[in-house]
């Protein structure tokens, strides 16, 4: 059957520009900094996030990791949103496995942690009873608050707070391409306000394996430490960063059709009665939206739409569908008529 797949943007194939580009990359080994693809994504991925150098890590949660092991030592503190994915979905790395501790503070409905509540949560570190606070870690875009973009003024603000506090500031940027295309600025208009920043290349911008973590050269040095401590010193590795230099120089813009796509899908959910869309909170690709008296629970309603041929994710009765590169706007419109004849069949 044919499938529309809406779990994740981290579901794209890559294009066969990028599969051409892996077939023919010039390769060394990457431990003795001797693969030039590498090298060049590095470079690149440096110059669009305007930090002075780069590193390709395996993944996302691979980079974060690596980054607040650079950041923090054992018993620092890094301060976290409560609904972020470093706190919640990345197995508690750094504290795992670099003794970070993760002090939450609430996350609003916009992904930002509110001012006051970061300035009530530093620990200074003179005391002997505290924890020195050493970092903060924001998201953009923010993923389970619906892929809300940040706004810039407010990255500004804690840029300010955390200079004001002598803190880092580390981005997990997984999607911060989609935030850059969103606001209709370049990247570094964004990751000027970080010390340091993730970015996935798997997700909407299509490749099959890869992040960025970007940062000041002496940070970069540590993060490459950390990553030989994780196991994540890739050999030829240029074969992945292949794809990855064309997902960055040929890949970003379209997302503006996934962000369109995901609109037109929020909209036409916003239709169906028994289902709650805040369509304010859909800026980018993914569309969250809650399953209303009814309406049949996530594992009902997954497992109904699924018999149609349209996967999505989800738990209790909120659901997500994320739009990627490979979704049409036929698909779209085949995945409403999906929806609706599900909820048709539960009423
Ligand atoms: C906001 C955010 N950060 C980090 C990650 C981790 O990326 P990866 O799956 O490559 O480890 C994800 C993955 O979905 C994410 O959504």
């Amino acid at each position: 059957m044919y499938t529309i797949d809406l779990r994740s943007d981290t579901v794209t194939l890559p294009t066969p520009a990028m599969l051409a580009a892996m077939a023919t990359a010039e390769l060394g080994d990457d431990v003795y900094g001797d693969d030039h693809t590498v090298n060049r994504l590095e470079a690149l991925a440096a110059q669009r996030t305007g930090k002075e150098a780069a590193v390709l890590v395996a993944s996302g949660t691979m980079g974060n990791l690596c980054s607040v092991l650079a950041h923090c030592g054992r018993g620092d503190e890094a301060i976290v949103g409560d609904r972020c994915h470093i706190y919640n979905y990345e197995a508690g790395g750094a504290s795992a496995l670099g003794g970070v501790i993760y002090r939450s503070v609430p996350t609003t409905a916009d992904g930002e942690l509110p001012l006051a509540a970061l300035a009530a949560a530093f620990s200074p570190g003179y005391d002997a009873h505290t924890a020195a606070t050493r970092l903060i870690c924001l998201e953009n875009t923010h993923n389970t608050c619906g892929g809300v973009v940040v706004g810039l003024d407010y990255m500004a603000a804690v840029r300010a707070l955390a200079d004001e506090r002598g803190v880092r500031v580390h981005l997990d940027g997984a999607r911060v391409f989609n935030a850059a295309v969103a606001l209709g600025v370049p990247v570094d208009a964004i990751t000027q306000y970080a010390d340091s920043v993730t970015f996935c290349l798997s997700k909407g911008l299509s490749a099959p394996i890869g992040s960025l973590v970007c940062g000041p050269a002496e940070f970069i040095a540590r993060v490459r430490r950390a990553r030989k401590m994780v196991g994540g010193g890739m050999r030829q590795a240029g074969i992945i960063a292949a794809a990855g230099i064309v997902a960055l120089e040929q890949t970003v813009e379209r997302l503006a059709e996934d962000h369109a796509n995901a609109r037109t899908l929020a909209e036409g959910l916003a239709s169906f009665p028994q289902l709650e869309v805040d369509l304010a909170r859909v800026q980018t690709d993914i569309v969250y939206f809650g399953l209303r008296e009814g309406a049949p629970d996530a594992r009902a309603f997954i497992a109904a739409l699924r018999q149609h041929g349209v996967l999505l994710g989800g738990a209790g009765r909120r659901v997500r569908m994320v739009t990627h590169r490979g979704i049409e706007a036929r698909d779209i419109e085949d995945a409403l008529e999906a929806v609706a004849a599900v909820l048709r069949d539960a009423a």
